[in-house]
């Protein structure tokens, strides 16, 4: 029994909606396991430009920073895409990324028995994933500098800088390797140490620290190669560790494995207060129609519970809850078969609510 406040950041798109199923998850766990939840919205992205001029504002990020953990929906969306970088939704999510502290980002790729038809790929390629993606987040290609566009004319030039130090590598290796540990033991760190000197300097890292672990078996695999293999054999993988562009781009590969990006979550771990978001986007598509999938959400809170407050037993009965609404073949449209009836955002998010008990 534990008092938790818990910031929430809805964001842009289908970023409330989805959110909101997740916040009604943990009010319902709060309930059944007695533990008493206080929720705490902020502004950032789209929705905070709007309100502010400024996609994080100071006050989201004391808000945060006072809480125990973040849940936070997605941002973006076309209205603000033409803002200069630094103002753009975008810009808010890297900057609470980095002033959080969360360089580790974990994203689970499972595909579930029941959604195996769901996927893209042949069952017999898909069946059994049970990928762990452990992406830098707060490094690299992304942060590093210098970084700009200047010059005129045809000599006008963009560039971006991809840097990692030893101690970036070694903390986030870290990460991958007890993740490894807690699991079936294989690490594979995906890198271009044939082309780039620094991801050189990552795989001497990498296999420096895998002293430390003998247990766990590393291997290394070039980041063009790893995006083949992920959709050759995905059963081959354990627990991914790579940069932070690499992963975001595999990431994506590796939820399309699958069936749906929307049932994807992840943690963002490593500094004070944890922060758990879906791996989707804000999807402007769909947006305000209420069909979007609420499961990623879902997920993201138990990952919250799980990673973000130690509470293992409830996170076990979210995840519980989501392979029961899924064994007994309730889909949103993204997952949906042709001729299949497809649930609401709400519909799914009852559904979730309805099995906690169920086991
Ligand atoms: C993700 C997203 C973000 C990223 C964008 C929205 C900045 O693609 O979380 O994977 O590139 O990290
Ligand atoms: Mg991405």
């Amino acid at each position: 029994m534990g008092v938790y406040r818990i910031s929430v950041i809805h964001g842009d798109g289908i970023g409330p909606e989805v959110n909101q199923q997740a916040v009604r998850l943990l009010v319902a766990i709060g309930e059944r396991f007695g533990h008493q939840f206080s929720f705490h919205e902020y502004l950032a992205g789209g929705a905070a430009i709007d309100a502010t001029g400024n996609p994080l504002p100071d006050e989201t990020i004391a808000g945060v920073k006072d809480s125990d953990a973040l849940l936070f929906g997605a941002i973006g969306g076309p209205k603000w895409e033409s803002m200069p970088h630094h103002l753009k939704p975008e810009a808010g999510l890297l900057r609470l990324r980095s002033e959080l502290g969360a360089f580790a980002n974990l994203r689970p790729a499972v595909v579930y028995d029941e959604l195996v038809d769901a996927s893209t790929l042949k069952p017999e390629v898909v069946r059994g994933t049970d990928i762990m993606v452990v992406r830098e987040l707060t490094g690299g290609i992304y942060f590093g500098q210098p970084r700009g566009i200047e010059g005129e004319g045809s000599e006008r030039r963009g560039f971006n800088t991809m840097v990692y130090s030893v101690a970036e590598i070694e903390r986030i290796a870290r990460v991958g390797f007890e993740t490894a540990m807690k699991r079936d033991k294989r690490l594979c760190s995906v890198d271009k140490a044939n082309v780039l000197d620094v991801s050189q300097l990552w795989r001497e890292v990498v296999i420096g620290l895998s002293k430390e672990y003998p247990e766990v078996r590393l291997s290394h695999m070039y980041v063009d190669n790893a995006a083949m293999q992920l959709v050759r054999n995905p059963t081959q993988f354990d627990v991914i560790v790579t940069g932070n562009i690499f992963g975001d781009i595999l990431s994506d590969a590796a939820s399309m494995l699958t069936g749906s990006i929307g049932m994807l979550a992840s943690a963002s771990i490593g500094g004070p207060i944890g922060f758990f978001e879906p791996i989707h986007g804000s999807a402007p598509d769909i947006t305000g129609k209420g069909i979007a999938n609420p499961l990623a959400a879902i997920a993201s809170a138990g990952m919250l519970l799980r990673y973000g407050l130690g509470l293992n037993e409830e996170a076990d009965t979210v995840e519980t809850a989501i392979r029961a609404v899924l064994g007994d073949g309730l889909r949103t449209a993204d997952m949906a078969a042709p001729g299949q009836t497809a649930l609401s955002t709400v519909a799914m998010g009852d559904a979730v609510l309805a099995r906690l008990d169920g086991k």
